[in-house]
């Protein structure tokens, strides 16, 4: 569509009903792909938009009006028109956890907004590659959301993903290089342990061998641990396992001083006593 067409067809759309009550939600639409796409607010929500001048009331949104979706609904405005990227969403970790009352695991919109979608070739789209790691970070690495002993899911993969040559070559302006998506997929997000994810360990040569990425490299993938290899290696002795040990050592050695001290307090009470 050439801008002049979608210039038309917004001049008759801000006259019609929804836009006149709600300026909030039709600016951010107004930047939008749907809005350059020509779909109207009642794609979405239903509701009657023919409705223009004096006539305008709330009663534009009383035909076929379904209201804002529920967040477990969400999924049904979009798949209207976006069925595939729908399905293959529906196999993630994601839905899953969602279905299973999860309310804080992703959703179309937590990934691509609500109103103002972009393309995700637009770099101010949430979902465009180079903002991804913010996105997933958003949630993955907020421990209040992720409360690692509730969800059991470690809130460093920014963190680990920030150390990896990935994220600097990629922050000096480097293209192509691999971002969160490109090992854990767009919409099929799917748990270490199930065969059919992009980082079961048994798929990891095919993940980290697309073409543009390592093909028949298989010495890249670091024993399938791509986020802990990431961890500070000195002279190959892994001083991530060296500190846990070192710490474990002190709360050992603090517990049995503490008790000892604990000890001595009780037999010098006992000993005055005694004396008395
Ligand atoms: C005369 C003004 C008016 C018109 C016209 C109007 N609305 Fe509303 N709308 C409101 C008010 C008032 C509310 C309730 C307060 C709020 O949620 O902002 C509301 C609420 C909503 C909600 C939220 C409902 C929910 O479930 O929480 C949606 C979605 C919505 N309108 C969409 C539309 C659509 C789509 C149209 C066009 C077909 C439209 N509105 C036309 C005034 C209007
Ligand atoms: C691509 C689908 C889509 C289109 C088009 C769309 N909306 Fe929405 N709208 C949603 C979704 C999804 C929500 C629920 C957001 C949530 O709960 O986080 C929503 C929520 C709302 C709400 C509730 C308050 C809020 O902002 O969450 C209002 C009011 C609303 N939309 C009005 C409109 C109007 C007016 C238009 C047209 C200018 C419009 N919508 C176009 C999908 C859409
Ligand atoms: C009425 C049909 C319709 C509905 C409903 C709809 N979309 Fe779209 N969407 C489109 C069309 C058409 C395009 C433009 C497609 C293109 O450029 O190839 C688009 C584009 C997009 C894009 C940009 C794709 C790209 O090229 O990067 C995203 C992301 C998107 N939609 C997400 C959503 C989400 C999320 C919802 C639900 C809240 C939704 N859509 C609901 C029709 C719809
Ligand atoms: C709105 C919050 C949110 C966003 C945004 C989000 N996630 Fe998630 N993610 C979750 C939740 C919640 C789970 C499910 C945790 C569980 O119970 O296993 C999850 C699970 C996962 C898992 C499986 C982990 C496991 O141990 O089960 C991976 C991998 C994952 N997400 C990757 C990503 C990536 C990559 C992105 C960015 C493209 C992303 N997520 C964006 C909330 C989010
Ligand atoms: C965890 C984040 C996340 C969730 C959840 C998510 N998407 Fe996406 N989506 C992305 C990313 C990232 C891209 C692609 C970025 C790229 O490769 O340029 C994308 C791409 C798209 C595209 C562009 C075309 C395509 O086939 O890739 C559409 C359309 C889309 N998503 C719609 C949806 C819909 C509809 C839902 C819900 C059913 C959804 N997305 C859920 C992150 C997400
Ligand atoms: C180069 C590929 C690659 C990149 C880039 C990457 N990951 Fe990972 N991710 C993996 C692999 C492989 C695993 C499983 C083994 C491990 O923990 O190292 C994993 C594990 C995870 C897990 C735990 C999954 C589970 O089932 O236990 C989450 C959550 C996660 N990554 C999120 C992210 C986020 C968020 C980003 C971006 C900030 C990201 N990853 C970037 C490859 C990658």
């Amino acid at each position: 569509m050439t801008a002049a067409g979608a210039v038309a067809a917004s001049g008759e759309r801000e006259d019609t009903s929804c836009f006149q009550c709600h300026s909030a939600q039709v600016q951010e639409f107004a930047k939008s792909v749907h809005y350059d796409r020509n779909i109207s607010c009642t794609d979405c929500h239903g509701g009657d938009p023919h409705i223009s001048g004096a006539a305008v009331s709330v009663s534009a949104m009383s035909t076929n009006f379904t209201g804002a979706p529920a967040r477990i609904n969400i999924t049904e405005t979009c798949s209207k028109c976006h069925s595939e990227v729908t399905g293959v969403y529906k196999e993630s970790i994601h839905w899953k956890e969602l279905e299973k009352g999860v309310t804080i695991a992703a959703t179309c919109t937590d990934c691509h907004g609500v109103h103002g979608i972009l393309p995700s070739t637009n770099p101010n789209s949430s979902a465009n590659l180079e903002n991804v790691p913010v996105l997933c970070a958003g949630c993955h690495e907020n421990q209040t959301k992720m409360s690692a002993w509730y969800y059991g899911i470690k809130t460093d993969r920014f963190d680990t993903y920030k150390k990896s040559y990935h994220y600097k070559a990629l922050l000096s302006g480097g293209k192509g290089l691999a971002t969160c998506t490109d090992c854990h997929e767009n919409h099929n997000t799917r748990n270490e342990s199930d065969p059919g994810s992009a980082i079961y360990a048994a798929n990891l040569a095919s993940t980290c061998g697309k073409s543009g990425c390592h093909p028949g490299n298989s010495a890249v993938i670091y024993g399938g641990k791509v986020h802990e290899g990431q961890s500070v290696q000195l002279l190959s002795i892994d001083t991530k396992a060296l500190v846990t040990y070192f710490y474990i050592a002190m709360i050992l050695f603090e517990l049995v001083f503490t008790l000892g001290l604990v000890g001595l307090d009780i037999t010098s009470k006992f000993d005055i006593r005694r004396r008395r």
